[in-house]
């Protein structure tokens, strides 16, 4: 793991989703080229980092087999609770959310974010839209959107980890439940910087996700 003069930086990785759109139990550990999607995220976040926490779902806690040195804490209901319980594990100065879900995220983006977040207080991995953009009229094709402008948002995502407890105490408080934390943290009216994403950084959500990872698996383990 890194240390240097940089500010001390920690990895939290939520894993204690259900899996539930893949239908194929807790996705963190479904095994990918021998290697869990959780292990695969580990090691990519771990070189960067100064210490890595990982959320896991309640009851597995005991089965999981980490490397030496990775903390664990038990998950929420959903990520945003699992986010906290993670937040409330560490006092590092910066934060690098990270899913399990997505195992390929590749180094070059994980440095940019870690020091753009550094810099910025907030900052997010995510992807110009490439497609047409439609919103549906029931089975149909509705109003198109302009894609210009638009970005899927990715992880990793990098705080100044006491901006992020602000604004997940907001939330909190507020009753609102967001898919991620950057979305908090803008909510606040605070400016979070978009860091060019990778396609490799996909989040493994549908069987057609697994089917391309399973894929991808073996190039990305032969670089
Ligand atoms: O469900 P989804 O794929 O959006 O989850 C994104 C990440 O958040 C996954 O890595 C999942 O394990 C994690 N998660 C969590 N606690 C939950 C729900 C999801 O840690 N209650």
């Amino acid at each position: 793991m890194s240390s240097s003069t940089s500010p001390r930086t920690a990895a939290l990785i939520p894993a204690a989703g259900a899996g539930s759109r893949l239908g194929l139990g807790p996705k963190a550990f479904l095994l990918l080229g021998g290697l869990t999607l959780l292990a695969r995220s580990v090691a990519a976040l771990a070189p960067q980092v100064d210490e890595v926490v990982v959320a896991l779902p309640e009851g597995l806690e005991l089965d999981v087999e980490l490397p030496p040195g990775i903390r664990t804490v038990i998950g929420g209901a959903t990520r945003q609770a699992s986010v906290l319980a993670l937040l409330r594990a560490t006092d590092a100065e910066v934060v690098l959310i990270h899913d399990a879900a997505r195992p390929f995220a590749p180094p070059e983006v994980i440095a940019a974010v870690k020091a753009a977040a550094w810099e910025m207080g907030a900052a997010t991995a995510a992807l110009p839209v490439a497609d047409t953009l439609v919103r549906s009229e029931g089975d149909n094709w509705g109003q198109p959107i302009t894609r210009e402008g638009l970005w899927a948002v990715q992880t990793p995502q990098g705080f100044h980890r006491e901006l992020l407890q602000h604004a997940h105490a907001e939330a909190e408080q507020s009753g609102i439940q967001a898919t991620d934390d950057a979305g908090l943290v803008a909510r606040l009216g605070r400016k979070v910087r978009l860091i060019p994403g990778d396609a490799r950084a996909f989040k493994i959500t549908t069987p057609g996700d697994w089917a391309l990872a399973q894929a991808l698996a073996a190039f990305w383990d032969k670089k």
